[in-house]
């Protein structure tokens, strides 16, 4: 194989394992919200056209593909910074066509992107990182917008609804201005 072929894929690996090791360290490693829990989810949501879904570190997307079907006139956003899951959602976004054209997929750290126009924010996340996005959620999210947190609940708060189904993980639902007054 040719020199610059060889340089080329090392350099992809090497971006590929740093923002892997990045997103596991600073919110979470990619594991997917599983098929029960997102059509749970998916059947409980009521979402109004042209309200806006962040799902906080979107994997492969699984989770935004299967509300983009339920809900084709909101917008749902997902924000990712490990590049394999990142780029396998890309390809399932295109081959999804207009099935997916509601989907925004944006490679951006979930800690440096603007939440205020959330209307429902989801984060499957590690409990390490719920200081930092508990306070980012204070400043940034509006007063109904609908958080949704899979597997463990915020330390300290009481989830307004819980989501359980047969073998899945919880879903722990709040509202955004509880992130504010604590209650
Ligand atoms: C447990 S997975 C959940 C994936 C997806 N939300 C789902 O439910 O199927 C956590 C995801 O957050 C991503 N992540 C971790 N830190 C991040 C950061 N700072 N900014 C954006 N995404 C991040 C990881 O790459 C991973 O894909």
């Amino acid at each position: 194989m040719p020199e610059p072929i060889i340089n080329g894929l090392l350099i992809v690996v090497f971006v590929v394992v740093l923002t892997a090791g990045y997103a596991g360290l600073s919110a979470a490693p990619w594991v997917p919200t599983r098929k029960g829990e997102r059509a749970s989810l998916a059947a409980k949501l009521k979402l109004k056209k042209g309200q806006t879904v962040y799902d906080l570190g979107s994997g492969d997307g699984s989770l935004l593909f299967t509300l983009a079907e339920r809900f084709p006139d909101c917008r749902l956003v997902g924000l990712k910074i490990s590049l394999l899951p990142f780029l396998i959602s890309l390809v399932r976004r295109l081959a999804g066509r207009s099935r997916y054209r509601n989907v925004r997929l944006l490679f951006r750290d979930l800690y440096r992107t603007d939440l205020s126009g959330a209307d429902l924010v989801f984060a499957y996340l590690t409990p390490g990182c719920y200081g930092r996005i508990s306070k980012k959620f204070s400043k940034e999210l509006k007063d109904d917008c609908i958080v949704v947190i899979e597997a463990w609940p915020i330390p300290g708060l009481e989830h307004r609804d819980k989501i359980v189904g047969d073998r899945q993980l919880p879903l722990y639902v709040y509202d955004g201005h509880q992130f504010r007054t604590g209650r």
